[in-house]
């Protein structure tokens, strides 16, 4: 039996999966069979990018899957080579072709870049692409504040999500409430904190235990119990499976304020203007 994750709304009629599949840094191959595993446990949400060279794979993945491509919603992002205007017309075309897909559910602007300015015109791209049907809704990823306030003061579009780096220790609680203040979902990159002591730390495996749950699980259910969306990255089936099954529990108000002490505060964290490549 498939489990399918809840969906939350989005600023302009649609709706995105709460939990999807990363992709980073998986290539071609790999992908396609990851994909394939992923859909075959419930999993609709996958996120992609021109920037991990694996487009190709995710749309073989999805060609294999034998799930119908309107229960799908498929995220990429344009690369900082292709911001400005005709370019980002020219990046979504390649995204399509390698993907082998008509359109995307989300074109997300992948880093904002704001050295080269160009994010706004690219902004007024994207917003001709969803109107000719090629992205079905629009969003960005790393923006801060002042960004998507100038986005929309000079667009009058704004953003459907802003995917950000969070976990329990970079929890960027200003960046949430803009998002919020404006209508935008917030979705959380690396929400597992890889790379990091998060998922061994034994307060968090206090938690686990006192659920009958991964440590991985209950860092993501910390993200859907907040209402934000998660894209976790696994190859292994078995942590595929656990990574989607975490909405049949619940997190006490002790558990989150256990899960509030890890935070490293405002600051910590990839810095959201100057971080991209
Ligand atoms: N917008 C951006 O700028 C941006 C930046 C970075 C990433 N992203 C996106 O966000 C996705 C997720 O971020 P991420 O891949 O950096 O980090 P992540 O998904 O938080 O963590 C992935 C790591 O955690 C391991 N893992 C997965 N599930 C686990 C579990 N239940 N228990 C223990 N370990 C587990 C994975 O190993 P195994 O594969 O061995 O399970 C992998 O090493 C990426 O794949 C990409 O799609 C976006």
């Amino acid at each position: 039996m498939t489990t399918l994750a809840p969906t939350v709304p989005l600023n302009d009629g649609r709706s995105i999966p709460q939990l999807g599949l990363g992709t980073w840094p998986l290539d071609d191959a790999q992908v396609e069979q990851v994909v394939v595993t992923a859909t075959g446990l419930g999993y609709r949400h996958i996120d992609t990018a021109v920037k991990y060279g694996n487009e190709r794979g995710v749309g073989a993945g999805i060609a294999a899957s034998g799930i119908p491509r309107d229960e799908l919603f498929i995220t990429t992002k344009l690369d900082g080579g292709f911001q400005g205007e005709d370019r980002a017309i020219a990046g979504l075309e390649g995204s399509l072709e390698r993907l082998g897909l008509d359109a995307v559910d989300l074109l997300l602007i992948h880093w904002p870049l704001p050295q080269r300015d160009e994010y706004v015109s690219t902004w007024r791209t994207f917003i001709r692409l969803q109107e000719q049907g090629l992205a079905r809704s629009i969003g960005v990823s790393n923006f801060l504040p002042e960004h998507l306030d100038r986005l929309v003061a000079e667009t009058g579009v704004t953003p459907a999500v802003n995917q950000i780096q969070i976990n329990p220790y970079i929890v960027r609680e200003e960046q949430r409430a803009a998002n919020a203040r404006l209508g935008i979902v917030t979705e959380s990159w690396s929400p597992l904190a890889p790379g990091s002591d998060l998922l061994s730390d034994p307060r968090l495996a206090a938690i686990a235990l006192e659920h009958g749950k991964t440590p991985g699980q209950v860092v993501l259910r910390w993200h859907s119990q907040q209402g934000l969306v998660a894209i976790p990255k696994s190859q292994s089936a078995e942590r595929l499976a656990q990574n989607l099954d975490v909405f049949g529990f619940s997190l006490t108000a002790e558990n989150l304020s256990t899960l509030a002490e890890f935070s490293e505060g405002p600051g910590a964290g990839v810095d959201s203007a100057t971080g991209g490549h």
